[in-house]
């Protein structure tokens, strides 16, 4: 299946920005639920996801963290505020870049955050000049996570960190190809997901050594249920945008994914050797 290019995903990001926004919130990553049933909203839940991938990295304060994969910020300015680093993140979406410097500015982040467009598959910044990598949901949607993995490789100084909150492939019934498969179909190609393992040896092959990794796969499944209910509340919105097919397809992928055995998330870093 053809995954769609960085300026497809740019393009649908920005035309879909007011919707993602009611869908997702400021967070556009899954949330962390110990169990479906918890009392915990989609925001807090979203937070807790990037606490838990910060916790299993080492943050010192003055450090340099660059975000693939920004969003509109939310994850970057977290991570500033909580630890005194400086942050700059790149996205795709020309909007998205816009928005996150706007919100930095009235966060009173400005002088540590800044965001700008660029694609990580060709980053703008000159060798060794970060101390941090970071890509929360992000590198599902770029054609080649070994590229970007290299690219992050090179752009951080010996003994810098990565931390990545990526969708992987689970062990299913009927094999990892036939749930890859029903996947990339049920996502028309934006959702590529590999197993662990294999997401261990790209680590590798791009000259990093993994670090602490977390399979969080049953704490951030309730995500797809809640992202339903949210979407369905929103039908008269998104009708008049993407048409009533596109919308009962878009909700019947989420019900999808839910119940998807193959669909997993891990939380994992890495280090360049020193
Ligand atoms: C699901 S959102 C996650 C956003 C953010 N990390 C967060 O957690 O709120 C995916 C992000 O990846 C960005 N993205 C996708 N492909 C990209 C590429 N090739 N280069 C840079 N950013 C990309 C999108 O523009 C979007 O900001």
């Amino acid at each position: 299946m053809k995954k769609p290019t960085p300026d497809e995903i740019g393009h649908g990001y920005d035309a879909f920005a007011d919707l993602l926004d009611r869908l997702w919130g400021e967070n556009l990553h899954h949330g962390y639920w110990n169990d479906a049933s918890e009392d915990v909203s989609v925001d807090e839940a979203a937070d807790r996801l990037t606490d838990r991938l910060a916790g299993l990295l080492t943050i010192e304060p003055g450090d340099r963290l660059l975000d693939l994969g920004c969003g509109i910020g939310e994850p970057a300015m977290r991570l500033a505020a909580a630890h005194k680093i400086e942050v700059v993140g790149v996205s795709i979406s020309r909007r998205q870049v816009e928005r996150a410097n706007d919100r930095a500015v009235a966060a009173g982040l400005a002088d540590r955050l800044s965001f700008q467009l660029a694609d990580a598959m060709d980053l703008p910044f000159p060798d060794g000049s970060f101390d941090l990598v970071w890509a929360l949901e992000s590198l599902h949607h770029m054609p080649d996570r070994g590229h970007v993995l290299a690219q992050a490789a090179r752009v951080l100084r010996p003994g810098g960190r990565v931390a990545i909150g990526d969708f992987m492939l689970l062990p299913s019934a009927d094999g990892y190809e036939a749930g890859a498969a029903r996947v990339a179909e049920a996502s028309k190609g934006v959702l590529s997901v590999i197993s662990l393992d294999d997401y261990l040896s790209l680590i590798r092959a791009a000259g990093l050594e993994p670090g602490p990794t977390e399979d969080v796969s049953r704490y951030t499944r309730p995500s797809w249920d809640k992202a339903a209910e949210r979407f369905a509340a929103l039908r008269e919105q998104a009708v008049p945008h993407i048409g009533a097919e596109q919308f009962d397809l878009t909700l019947s992928r989420f019900h999808a994914f839910s119940a998807e055995p193959s669909l997993g998330y891990a939380l994992l870093t890495a280090r360049k050797p020193a």
